[in-house]
């Protein structure tokens, strides 16, 4: 993600953050996979036996049919490759930093507009029927992956609360630690992090709750115990290491549009027709490849479920 540039420093004097942060990580990302112990080897149906950091195993994992079939992004790039910035701006410092983070006990309260607020602790979430969800992540920097995320639909979740009538978005609120956090004693962004959506985008069956990825656990560096998963948004709606739930009559502030109003909305749907202000939406490129080659498609290519959703409305005031 990327903040505003101070305004005394010329725009032709600056190198687009996605450039120069891809030229540092990709010849970082060279000896990443070193970071990779031993460990255990996931071999499941129909992919590759793959390298992971051998994390605990989620067990009873369903796969779904809202998977896409394109080939995953190898474990090492997803766990590598990170923005979290409670750990720091750089791509690497949430692997290197985020292990401060204790993911136990852990508890997540959902509260506000329901009718029976409740806390979760990690281990009710763990009960929820787990299912992989293969799934295209479209960062806003123009970059993207293939995540085979384990997860259940936030839907389940909300059930179990009954959102009153009242209920019109929904707030992610996530860790602040400044303890375990490098990152938040920085004034980066205004924190905790915070993520909103309107309550049909969290109710879709496609909006998801992750707790882990490659059938184990998630690394603390993707969001540990859990994070959202908004596929047809940009990689930043996927709130990480979520604490708190609200449902909301009132349109949340969201951490991104407090720090930078102009460049990112609260819908920040991937929409290749509406480029950023500093750069272009149209292509990405797929972790780990060099160059912006692919097509960026609208919602990430999920618009034939998700497109309905937008009916009549203008994406480039909505952004
Ligand atoms: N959540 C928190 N709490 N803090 C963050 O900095 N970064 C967001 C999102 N969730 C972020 C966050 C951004 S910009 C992206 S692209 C995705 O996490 C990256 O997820 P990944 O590292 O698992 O690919």
């Amino acid at each position: 993600m990327l903040i505003r540039r101070p305004d005394h420093i010329r725009p032709a004097e600056i190198t687009p953050r996605p450039f120069y942060e891809r030229r540092r990580a990709l010849l970082k990302l060279a000896g990443a996979g070193s970071a990779l112990g031993a460990a255990g080897l996931l071999a499941a149906a129909g992919r590759a036996a793959e390298p992971t950091l051998g994390l605990e195993k989620l067990p009873n994992v369903a796969r779904s049919a809202l998977s896409t079939t394109e080939p995953a992004t190898a474990y090492k790039y997803v766990t590598t490759y990170n923005n979290f910035y409670e750990f720091g701006t750089d791509k690497d410092d949430p692997m290197q930093y985020a292990k401060r983070l204790k993911v136990r006990p852990w508890t997540v309260a959902v509260e506000g507009e329901v009718e029976r607020p409740r806390t979760f602790a990690i281990e009710d979430l763990l009960k929820f029927p787990l299912e992989e969800r293969v799934y295209r992540l479209r960062c806003v920097e123009a970059w993207s992956m293939v995540v085979p995320w384990v997860g259940f639909e936030f839907n389940a979740l909300a059930k179990l609360v009954q959102p009153t009538s009242r209920a019109r978005f929904v707030e992610f609120v996530t860790a602040y630690r400044p303890e375990e956090m490098p990152g938040v004693r920085l004034p980066v962004l205004d924190w905790p992090y915070v993520e909103g959506l309107r309550i049909d985008e969290a109710m879709h069956p496609l909006t998801i709750m992750a707790v882990g990825l490659y059938g184990e656990v998630l690394p603390n560096q993707n969001g540990a115990p859990v994070r959202l998963v908004v596929p047809w948004k940009y990689g930043f709606k996927s709130a990480k290491s979520i604490v708190r739930i609200r449902f909301v009559a009132q349109q949340p502030k969201t951490a991104w549009e407090k720090a930078a109003p102009n460049e990112y909305g609260f819908y920040s749907n991937v929409n290749p027709g509406v480029d950023h202000p500093r750069w272009s939406q149209r292509r990405e490129r797929r972790i780990p490849e060099l160059f912006a080659k692919r097509e960026t498609v609208l919602f990430n290519g999920y618009g034939d479920q998700v497109a309905r959703l937008y009916a009549g409305m203008d994406l480039k005031k909505f952004y």
